[in-house]
């Protein structure tokens, strides 16, 4: 049973937060209740929510226990000394974490795909490697565990170049965002060898858009994401992580920024950035977007078998290998 008090007082530290991108104090009202219950759920079942940065506000500043990147969050949950691990982000994210902890009940409140992660198979990666035997094998974070398992190291956005330049050899199979491996390819002498597959969140800017923004916005500084197209990329002051944005806004002083990315991180940057302007358009994940608040209890309370992360022995030694070189690499 809830308290008036105890209701008013997190409608008031949630309105502190949420009013910077929006929320009215009634929508904050609304959502009480539920972001009580899961914070109540949490302690008793010693379990830590890790959300990324796409999330929605509600569950970034209500519920979540740390916030990050997809680097940051798998060493989050390497760490973790928590029993649970709930994962409020794509399912990929949420194998990162089974596969780094495997002892852990990792739980995702819905399961939600990645156009990246989809674009390749582990079969796809087999075939890749006997076309060049002698390349190194490099995959993104967002690929699925099987795809893991295939490959000598993992990278993120924010250490992709720490890992190939970490590499021994000369030849990388980089997979499998195309965009991000022709970003990359200027910035290192290895030959990288590609792969097709996009996401549809990043694809979907275009030079024009980042033109027509500096005309209306000349001051902003403009960031993007690796993941969009190289010609994206040629007109923006800065490419980089989810993270590596943050902080390049934290640490700048500048009165407007874009961000060319998911609409959860310029919803993350306006609530911790006071003073500073987002400009510009956004785009959504509908992937990420998929979790909502009420998913992240019913799984706590009580998870159906499809919110809980299962992955056979084999996979999970395969892609741990893969894993930790990553971690190896980039620290
Ligand atoms: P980050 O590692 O930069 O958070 O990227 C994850 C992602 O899915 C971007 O679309
Ligand atoms: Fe995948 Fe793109 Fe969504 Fe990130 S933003 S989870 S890469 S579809």
């Amino acid at each position: 049973m809830l308290y008036p008090t105890q209701l008013n007082t997190e409608t008031e530290r949630l309105y502190e937060k949420l009013h910077r991108v929006g929320w009215s104090e009634q929508d904050c009202e609304l959502i009480a209740p539920l972001t009580l219950e899961i914070n109540q759920l949490k302690k008793e079942k010693n379990a830590i929510i890790l959300a990324h940065s796409y999330q929605t506000p509600d569950i970034m500043y209500g519920v979540a226990d740390f916030l990050g990147d997809s680097y940051a969050l798998s060493l989050k949950a390497k760490e973790t000394n928590a029993d649970t691990i709930v994962f409020s982000s794509v399912h990929f994210m949420a194998e990162t974490a089974k596969i780094l902890n495997p002892t852990k009940t990792v739980l995702v409140p819905a399961v939600a795909g990645c156009s990246l992660a989809e674009g390749i198979t582990a079969e796809d990666v087999r075939q890749l490697k006997a076309e060049h035997p002698k390349a190194g094998v490099v995959c993104y974070i967002n690929t699925t565990a099987d795809v893991k398992a295939e490959v000598d190291a993992v990278c993120t956005s924010s250490n992709a170049l720490k890992v190939i330049e970490g590499m021994p050899q000369d030849e990388i199979i980089f997979i499998p965002d195309e965009f991000m491996c022709k970003n990359l390819q200027p910035l290192t002498q290895k030959k990288l060898i590609g792969w097709t597959a996009r996401c549809i969140v990043h694809e979907e800017f275009s030079p024009e858009t980042i033109k027509e923004i500096r005309k209306e916005y000349p001051k902003a500084k403009i960031l993007a994401h690796s993941e969009c197209n190289p010609q994206v990329i040629n007109e923006v002051d800065m490419m980089g992580s989810t993270s590596q944005m943050i902080d390049y806004v934290k640490t700048t002083d500048e009165e407007e920024y874009m961000l060319v990315t998911e609409c959860g991180l310029s919803d993350r940057v306006q609530t911790e950035n006071q003073g500073k302007k987002i400009v510009g358009s956004c785009a959504m994940c509908p992937y990420m977007k998929k979790i909502m608040l009420k998913d992240i209890l019913e799984c706590l309370k009580s998870p159906r078998p499809e919110q809980i992360v299962k992955l056979p022995e084999i996979v999970i030694q395969k892609a741990s290998r893969s894993l930790e070189k990553m971690i190896e690499l980039a620290s």
